[in-house]
Order: structure tokens, then sequence, then C-alpha cells
């Protein structure tokens, strides 16, 4: 229940979006105290008022914090090891690093007495809290992730770049302007500001090959900044559309159970299908849930995980057994890579499979084979026109 209230991706209710509301209203308060906080006058004026919202906000913090650490158990992605094993390994997890952080500079102050300026500031890392509520920002860090390897190559670039630029001006420009470009460090600092494009003009070349130099430095420093902001909006570009897809009748139609619908039907079913992009190793169903929809696997590879594990690849379908049988699941289904699903809730099943008796008939004919037949054998994927 607490699980549901704070965690569950899949959680719309009203108590929900209220808990929500209320933590990001205040993580906005904080980071409003700490500006505001941070005049001498405003502070001295509404000190009991300060205090007063501080202590409010590391009590709801700490709440949350705590229930969450102590819900996490219920999450259907932790299962099979030992409860404190499980919250161990959510203590690990960047959100809850977070969370966790955004209470130490409150402790150094109220445990230790420290107050700094800087430990004050540090209070402002509240607002990395509302990653929690911001898939944009969920798909900003995954996509500079997934591109990390290019940004090392683009950082090392640069590096060589802006030394190489030093060095030659350094080497032009010493006699004549020992003040900017006397040491390699001096010429660096000269290099950083030129290759990004800054330009402070606090130190600038003197002689004609100098400013040769340092022209067609600006001129690369253009080019440079263009490569890791490509490569960032590329990454981030791909995240979207990994996560965002569209369910449209193209989609639909990719399915092999939907093939023989006509294209007017196809945008019915469409509108009834949801798009759901799982991480790999996340749990989709769990043995034992209640039945309350079904899934089309597009892309990627999912097991079902019974005693001798079947795969799922693109075109087949899986959680139809609860559906048909309104049970429980009869076997948890794991994500092995990055997948997209289509959902199908059940009120939609039902609906759908009023109006298409031929797709009722497949899918009730592949149910019965699963339940009877033994499952074939790995690796193969059972990715047939189910
Ligand atoms: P359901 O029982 O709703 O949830 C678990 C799902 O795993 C089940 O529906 C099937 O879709 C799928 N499943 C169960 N057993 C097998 C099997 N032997 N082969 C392929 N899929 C299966």
């Amino acid at each position: 229940m607490a699980w549901q209230m704070l965690e569950c991706p899949r959680e719309r209710g009203l108590t929900r979006r209220c808990i929500d509301a209320l933590l990001i209203v205040l993580v906005i308060g904080n980071a409003l105290a700490v500006v505001f906080g941070s005049d001498d006058d405003i502070h001295a004026r509404y000190a009991p008022v300060f205090d007063w919202f501080e202590w409010a906000s590391l009590a709801v913090f700490s709440l949350e914090l705590g229930v969450r650490i102590w819900a996490c158990v219920e999450s259907p992605d932790r299962r099979g090891q030992s409860a404190w094993r499980q919250r161990l390994e959510f203590l690990t997890t960047p959100l809850v690093l977070i969370d966790i952080l955004a209470l130490v500079p409150a402790l150094l102050h109220h445990l230790w007495g420290l107050d700094l300026r800087f430990v004050r500031l540090l209070r402002l890392l509240r607002m990395l809290k509302l990653a929690r509520y911001s898939p944009a920002l969920h798909a900003l860090g995954a996509a500079f992730y997934a591109e990390r390897r290019s940004f090392l190559g683009a950082g090392l670039i640069v590096a060589v770049l802006i030394l190489l630029a030093a060095s030659l001006l350094h080497l032009v420009e010493a006699e004549a302007n020992p003040a900017g470009f006397g040491t390699l460090a001096r010429s660096l600092w000269w290099a950083v500001v030129t290759l990004t494009t800054t330009g402070y003009g606090d130190v600038v070349p003197v002689t004609p090959l100098g400013r040769v130099l340092g022209g067609l430095c600006t001129i690369l420093g253009l080019c440079l900044l263009a490569l890791p902001a490509g490569i960032m909006a590329n990454g981030f570009a791909e995240e979207i559309k990994r996560r965002d897809f569209v369910v449209n009748v193209k989609l639909v139609g990719q399915v092999p159970i939907f093939r023989g619908i006509d294209a007017l039907h196809l945008a019915e079913i469409a509108t009834m299908l949801r798009p759901r992009s799982v991480a790999p190793r996340a749990l989709v169903v769990r043995a034992g849930d209640p039945s309350d929809c079904m899934y089309f696997v597009l892309q990627g590879e999912l097991q079902v995980m019974i005693p001798t594990p079947v795969l799922l690849g693109p075109g087949s379908f899986f959680g139809e057994m609860g559906l048909l049988t309104k049970a429980p699941r009869s076997a948890s289904v794991r994500a092995m890579v990055d997948s997209q699903l289509l959902v199908l809730d059940e009120q939609d099943f039902d609906r759908l499979m009023r109006l298409h008796p031929e797709v009722l008939a497949e899918i009730r004919r592949v149910a019965a084979e699963r339940q009877t037949s033994p499952p074939p054998p790995r690796p193969a994927l059972e990715a047939r026109s189910q």
C-alpha cells in the first residue's frame, strides 16, 4: 500500500497525486527559502517562519525517505531476496541517494552544529528530488549515460586541442605578452576562454602570428562546442523516441495477431492500446498478482519465469491467461533487454474480444497450447504469429 502511494509507476489515484503535489510544493518552497533566506535582512525579519518551514520540511522528507525504504520490498521488481537485502539495494539507487543527500546538510547543521553558508546552500540539493517527478530529467540522465563514451571521446579531443592552442600561443606570444602568455598555465586560461567561445578579452594576443592563431582557435572553438551539444541532442532525442513511442495504426499492424484486420478497425484498436517501455531486468508481471491487462511485445525480449523458462520476442503476447480465466498471474515475466510493449487493459480486452472473435479464438488457442505443450527449447524466441 505504502509502495503504491509513493513509488508504483502505474499508480495514478487521487491520494498519490496529492502526495506528489505536496512533495513538489515542499521542494520548490525549500529552494525559495534558501534563496530568500540568504538575504540577512529577510532572514532576520522572518526567522521563525524560516525555522518552522525547515523543521516541517525535514520531518516530511525524513518520513518520506523512511516509508520509501520500508515499503520498497513491496515492489515487484525486487523479489527473491531477504527484505533487508532489498532495502540495502534500494538505498543505493540514484533517487534514494538524492533523498539522502537532501537530508545531509540538515544533519550537518542540526546534529553537529555546522552552520556554514556552504552548508546552507547545500540545501539547494533538495531541488534534485524533483528528478523523481520529471520524465524529461530521467531521459536526460539516461541519454547522458548512453552517450558516455562519446562524451569521453569529445572531452579528450577538447582537452588535447586546448593544450595545443595554449602551447602554440605560449610559444609565439611569451616574449611580447608575458603577462598573458608568459607561462603555459597563463596561456591555458586564454585557451579555455577562447575555445569555449567565452572570450572575456582580458588576455589577447598582440603579435600578428599570435592573432592569426588566436582567430583560428576562436573558429575551432565554435566547431568544438557543437560536438558535445550534438551528441547530447541526439542521445536525448533517441531516449525520448524510445520512451514515448506513440501507438498508431502502423505499430498495431506489426502485431501478427492483428494482421488480418482492416485499417479502420486497426485505428480503433490503436486507441485501446497503451505504450510501455521496460528496462532490462524489470518485472512486468508477477506470479500471483491480480490480472488486469495483457501485453503485446513490439521490441525486445522477455522471459516467462517457469521451471523451463520461455523467451518471448517481438510479435508475441503474454498475460492473456489471467484475463481469460479471471485468475491471478500464472507466472512472472521479466524483461531481458530494453523492451517496448503494448498494454491492453481488462475492459478493453473484453471489448476487443467482443468486436473481433477471431482474435479471441487465436488468443484462446495459444493460451491452451501454453498450458499443455512443453515450452520450445531455449534460446529460440517465441515470435511466431500468435
Ligand atoms: P498470465 O497467467 O496472465 O501471466 C503470466 C503469463 O506468462 C501468462 O499469462 C502467459 O501469457 C505467460 N505464460 C505462462 N506460461 C507460459 C508458457 N509455457 N509459454 C509461454 N508463455 C507462458
